[in-house]
């Protein structure tokens, strides 16, 4: 295990992943975990995220001071290796030589993190403060001309500091760094796999559980369906799974959470049919936000109306991942954002009174669907691409009816089939339907149509938070178009959304 401590980096989160794609387990803690906790978890090295803050500041995030001599291998970036150098006594300074963007490093020592590293090469910089002077305590291992101190090693412990940012791509040999880092400074053998992850977890679950019950939330997605299955190896029989079928859900979804978890896994599947008091609701409502609102709360209101009927349930298990933790602030007092705080929607409140358990809370997507397939799950739910938690509501421009509904969950199910067929599916991060509350004018045989407009809507994305539209083929976008016109009722023109986001959200509403 290596830790990260997290000093409120942009970067932390991709650090994990690089250490990660070393095949070396780590984790994401806040800085100022105390020694005893750190000693508890038995790392075998300790990585110091960057951050915005300056050492010399009086309030400025520390980590725990006592880890400096505790003979655990640190590697600090950027403001974490300013942090180890002033905790020696060295200088830093504010301004001087600050450095944003690439820069051309000297390699001058070729023997612990840079060994096999190009004597001269692309570095990514982004510090305002920098090293002026190690008091002595530090050999310097590389420069660039801007900072003579751009990476450094302690001369008695093993602590290393980099001044620029190994984990960035702008950062070509970056990964070269922190695997020498892991395997010759930590002695890490990088063979962290997916099974024994599982293994870590099951065992882990057991203990917590004991003999209690958990109530699983299921929402046909990749996160709870894997948390669920985890969660069923685990503990199976204590085990009882909640899907709620809003009525705003794509075609075949509901069946095909019933044909995996009860035919498959032989879960307590409950599947609560509640679309028409979600429609009742809905009723007359054309505001976004209102719609979200509205379900949101209605979705609480129905999940705890089953969860009651659960005797003895004391957990409830939740798919959070990994970049949820990181987006809702959990890791550390950082720059923690709260951008998502509407993809909220369709989430259980704290207050429903189960203890929460989330097994995926360490995860990134990439590994979660690894875990999935790992765990049995059929590859069509481990690459589903994700879905509102407010569901068609939101691709339904306007007043949600049923008629309407059943107009876009066969125009979504079109282009879905299609995206299949032709490979596209996994290669686009999301793609559906939307239905315009838009009449034009079109013909058909010898009449003249007056009918509504389907959106298809199709993104590449990393992280949702930025997308660009999908360039799919011109004859799959033209099959889908013609399939759509000639058997969805009430649909005689379908146009391809060609916006990206920003300034465009990936949902229309
Ligand atoms: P936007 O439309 O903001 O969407 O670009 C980014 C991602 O979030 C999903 N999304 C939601 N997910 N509840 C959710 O659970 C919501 O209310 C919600 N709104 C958007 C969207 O599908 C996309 O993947």
């Amino acid at each position: 295990l290596i830790l990260i401590l997290d000093f409120g980096s942009q970067f932390a989160q991709l650090i994990a992943r690089r250490v990660r794609e070393q095949n070396v387990f780590c984790q994401l803690v806040r800085h100022d975990l105390p020694l005893e906790r750190v000693l508890e978890l038995r790392p075998r090295g300790i990585i110091l995220s960057g951050g915005p803050a300056s050492v010399n500041e009086p309030g400025a995030p520390r980590c725990d001071p006592r880890l400096w001599e505790s003979g655990i291998p640190i590697l600090g970036i950027c403001y974490g290796m300013q942090l180890a150098v002033a905790a020696f006594g060295g200088q830093v300074v504010a301004g001087k030589s600050r450095e944003y963007g690439r820069a051309t490093l000297t390699v001058l020592d070729r023997n612990t993190l840079f060994q096999g590293y190009p004597l001269e090469s692309t570095v990514w910089m982004s510090h305002g403060d920098s090293v002026s002077d190690s008091a002595g305590e530090f050999e310097i291992l590389a420069s660039t001309e801007q900072c003579p101190l751009a990476a450094v090693k302690h001369r008695r412990w093993p602590i290393f500091g980099l001044q620029f940012h190994p984990e960035v791509s702008h950062t070509p040999h970056g990964g070269q760094i922190l695997a020498n880092f892991l395997r010759d400074v930590c002695g890490c053998s990088g063979r962290w796999k997916m099974q024994a992850f599982v293994e870590q977890t099951v065992a882990r679950l057991r203990e917590q559980i004991g003999d209690s019950r958990v109530i699983c939330g299921l929402s046909g997605g990749v996160d709870s369906s894997v948390c669920a299955a985890l969660l069923l190896k685990a503990v199976g029989p204590q085990v009882a799974c909640i899907y709620v079928d809003t009525g705003l859900m794509r075609e075949g979804e509901t069946e095909l959470v019933r044909h995996t978890f009860r035919d498959w896994f032989r879960a307590d599947l409950h599947v609560v049919e509640a679309g028409q008091r979600f429609l009742a609701a809905l009723k007359g409502v054309e505001d976004p936000q209102e719609k979200r609102r509205i379900i949101g709360n209605l979705f609480i209101e129905v999940f705890r109306q089953e969860a009651r009927q659960i005797p003895n349930a004391r957990f409830l298990a939740q798919g959070t991942l990994y970049p949820d933790v990181i987006e809702s602030g959990g890791s550390a007092d950082g720059p923690a954002a709260t951008i998502k705080l509407h993809h909220n929607v369709g989430g259980l409140p704290q207050e429903l009174g189960f203890e929460l358990i989330e097994p995926l809370r360490d995860l990134f997507k990439d590994e979660v669907r690894k875990l999935g397939l790992e765990l049995g799950l059929p590859e069509e739910v481990v690459w589903r691409h994700p879905f509102p938690g407010p569901g068609l509501a939101v691709r339904c421009l306007g007043e949600v009816t049923e008629e309407k509904l059943a107009i876009l969950r066969k125009a979504d199910a079109i282009f879905l089939e299609e995206l299949h067929k032709s490979g596209w599916y996994r290669r686009t991060s999301q793609a559906f339907a939307v239905l315009l509350p838009v009449r034009s004018v079109g013909v058909m045989g010898d009449g003249r149509t007056y009918e509504n407009v389907i959106c298809l809507r199709c993104v590449q994305t990393d992280d949702f938070m930025t997308a660009d539209w999908s360039r799919l083929p011109e004859d799959l976008l033209a099959r889908v178009a013609t399939n759509i016109i000639n058997k969805v009722k009430g649909i005689n023109r379908v146009v391809y959304d060609i916006s990206s986001k920003p300034p465009a959200t990936i949902e229309w509403e």
